[in-house]
C-alpha cells in the first residue's frame, strides 16, 4: 500500500485528485493543509488530516515521516515552499515528488511571452531540478471540468501543445506517477488535453 502525502490538500486539483485516489487505489492518504476543519474525512482507515502550513520545516518533516510519496499541490511562494519541501524530504529520506506548477514557465507555450506572474512557478521548478530527488513537475495547461481523460505530455525541450486540460485528466495522471514510483522520474511534463 503506497502511502502518499498530499500538500495543499484544499486546493482544487488536489481535492478532485484525494476523491480519485480514494475510489480507485488502496493507497494511504495524508492530507496537509492549512486549516484543517475546512475538510471532512470520509474515509478514517484511509485518510489522515494534518493542519499544517508548508512553510513550518519541522511540522512538514513530521508529516513526511513513513510517507513513500509527496504530492506537492501549492501556490503562493512556491520557490520557498520548494526549497523547504527538497530539505526535507532529504531530511527523513523520501525520494518521490510531484510538483503541480504550470505551463509556460520555460517560455514553452507557441506564440505565448513568458510573463512574471509565472516567477513563482518557475523558480520553483528550478529548485526542484537542481535536487537529487525523483521529480514529477506537472506544467498543465488551464483546467477545465470536462469529463474526458485524454491528455498529451510534452517534455522540457519541446513546444507546448495545446491550451486546456480536464482536472479528471490531471488526476489520473497523478494517481500513476504517486503508483509508479520510476514513471516519468526527473521530468518535466507539459500536460494539455
Ligand atoms: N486553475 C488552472 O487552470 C491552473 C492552470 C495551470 C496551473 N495551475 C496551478 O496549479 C496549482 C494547483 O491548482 P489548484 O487549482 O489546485 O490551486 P489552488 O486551489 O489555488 O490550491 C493551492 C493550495 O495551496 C495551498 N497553500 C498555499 N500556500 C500554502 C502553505 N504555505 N502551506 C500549505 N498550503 C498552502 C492553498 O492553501 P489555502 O487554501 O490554505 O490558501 C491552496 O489550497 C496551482 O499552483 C495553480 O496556480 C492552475
Amino acid at each position: 500500500m503506497t502511502r502518499i502525502l498530499i500538500l495543499g490538500a484544499n486546493g482544487q486539483l488536489a481535492r478532485h485528485t484525494t476523491a480519485l485516489l480514494l475510489k480507485q487505489t488502496d493507497a494511504h492518504l495524508t492530507l496537509y493543509l492549512r486549516r484543517a476543519s475546512r475538510l471532512k474525512n470520509p474515509a478514517p482507515s484511509r485518510m489522515t488530516i494534518v493542519e499544517g502550513d508548508v512553510l513550518d520545516g519541522k511540522a512538514l518533516q513530521a508529516a513526511m515521516r513513513g510517507q513513500d510519496v509527496v504530492y506537492a499541490n501549492l501556490s503562493g511562494p512556491m520557490a520557498e515552499q520548494a526549497a523547504i519541501i527538497v530539505a526535507s524530504m532529504h531530511a527523513t529520506g523520501l525520494t518521490r515528488l510531484i510538483f503541480v506548477s504550470s505551463m509556460g514557465i520555460y517560455g514553452e507555450v507557441p506564440g505565448e511571452k513568458y510573463r512574471s506572474v509565472l516567477d513563482p512557478y518557475r523558480d520553483s521548478a528550478a529548485v526542484i531540478e537542481a535536487s537529487d530527488l525523483d521529480y514529477t513537475i506537472l506544467r498543465p495547461g488551464w483546467f477545465t471540468h470536462d469529463d474526458k481523460i485524454d491528455y498529451r505530455l510534452t517534455q522540457k525541450g519541446e513546444p507546448f501543445q495545446g491550451h486546456d486540460v480536464s482536472l479528471n485528466s490531471l488526476s489520473d495522471l497523478i494517481m500513476k506517477l504517486a503508483l509508479l514510483p520510476t514513471l516519468h522520474a526527473r521530468a518535466s511534463l507539459g500536460v494539455s488535453g
